[in-house]
């Protein structure tokens, strides 16, 4: 296993020194011109509006609390992080857990019908490994046709694309996170990104206590000016650094036959290349190993979901991994000996 790097250079320290010193001159630490700056810098990459929030499970959070999901059951991949599930039950709904695609490592439109009963108010989709779920289109339809919010976990989708649309803007809105290991980080950080106008108004709400009539059910939730200085500099940094990992993922691609193979116009911003392999001389681990449905003691076949667990693997594709210069046959010798 190695180790991953954070793409922030010396010259991302000088540009963060300078909105550090805006932000000293401003005197406004938190609900200031640099959260506004990159929500609106955010929100026009993802063609959406953007709202800035702690971390991404409170992007998912607020989603959820907007669906009113209390008692009431949203659908959720087995094969996602506990964030997902876990989010459910912070706004009082039941988790019902789907199978995934052996494909693409997401939510199986077919499975997902299956789970949908009179008491389903909401389905949150999870964009696995930085491409958005194949079965976009018909779960929307599936949600569409039944009256369902369908919810967008966008927690490893920056840079993902389908026919030029972004992760989070296929359902009622999507929630990003800037967690240290993602494509983009602030460390700790999220992103609610929506074009409903009533759920931005109310995320707006949600995150701040819900200033200033109280009326919706609300928390702290709000991300400061530091970090969003530091989110600016690592949003410029976003476009070379899908760049670099593209180019990285086209020479795996020729390494591995066997592999996510993205349908005509979804481009992935590989989070993570997924390869099904047994086994690499050098990987970084596995999307997941283990899925949700089992730490939260859920009794149902996941066969799919069963057999990604077992069956995948991810090369490093973080930025700056010191091999990946490498020519694609040396890569090979590298990865698989
Ligand atoms: C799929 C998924 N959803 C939600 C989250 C939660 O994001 P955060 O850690 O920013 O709360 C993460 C990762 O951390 C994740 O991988």
């Amino acid at each position: 296993m190695c180790a991953m790097q954070i793409p922030f250079g010396r010259e991302d320290r000088e540009k963060y020194f300078k909105y550090l010193n805006h932000v000293f001159d401003s005197n406004f630490w938190s609900e200031g011109d640099l959260v506004k700056e990159f929500e609106k810098k955010f929100g026009d990459y993802v063609g959406a509006k953007a709202l800035a929030i702690s971390n991404g499970g409170a992007a998912l959070l607020a989603q959820l609390e907007y669906a009113g999901v209390e008692r009431k059951e949203v659908v959720v991949p087995t094969n996602t992080f506990m964030a997902t599930p876990l989010a459910v039950k912070w706004a009082g709904g039941i988790p019902v857990f789907c199978d995934c695609n052996k494909e693409d490592l997401c939510m199986s439109a077919e499975a997902l019908e299956k789970k949908i009963t009179k008491n389903t108010k909401a389905v949150m989709v999870v964009h696995i490994g930085g491409h958005i779920a194949f079965d976009i289109l018909k779960i929307k339809e599936i949600c569409n046709a039944r009256k369902i919010p369908l919810l967008e976990d966008c927690a490893h989708a920056h840079g993902a694309e389908y026919n030029g649309r972004a992760a989070g803007t296929f359902g009622v809105g999507g929630g990003y996170s800037f967690y240290a290991t993602k494509t983009m980080t602030t460390g700790e950080g999220g992103m609610v990104v929506t074009k409903d106008e009533g759920f931005y108004e109310f995320v707006k709400k949600f995150r701040n206590y819900g200033k200033f009539d109280y009326k919706v059910k609300a928390f702290n939730f709000r991300l400061n000016e530091f970090t969003a200085a530091l989110g600016l500099v690592q949003f410029e940094r976003l476009p070379e650094i899908l760049e670099w990992k593209r180019e990285l993922a086209a020479k795996y691609d020729q390494i591995f036959p066997n592999r996510v193979k993205f349908p005509k116009g979804m481009k992935s911003g590989y989070y993570k290349y997924i390869a099904f392999e047994k086994k690499l001389n050098v990987e970084t681990g596995k999307v997941y190993g283990e899925l949700c449905h089992d730490f939260m003691g859920a009794k149902d076949s996941f066969p799919n979901s069963e057999w990604i667990k077992t069956n995948h693997v991810c090369p490093p594709i973080y930025h700056g991994w010191e091999e990946a210069g490498r020519s694609a046959p040396e890569l090979k010798k590298l990865l698989l000996g």
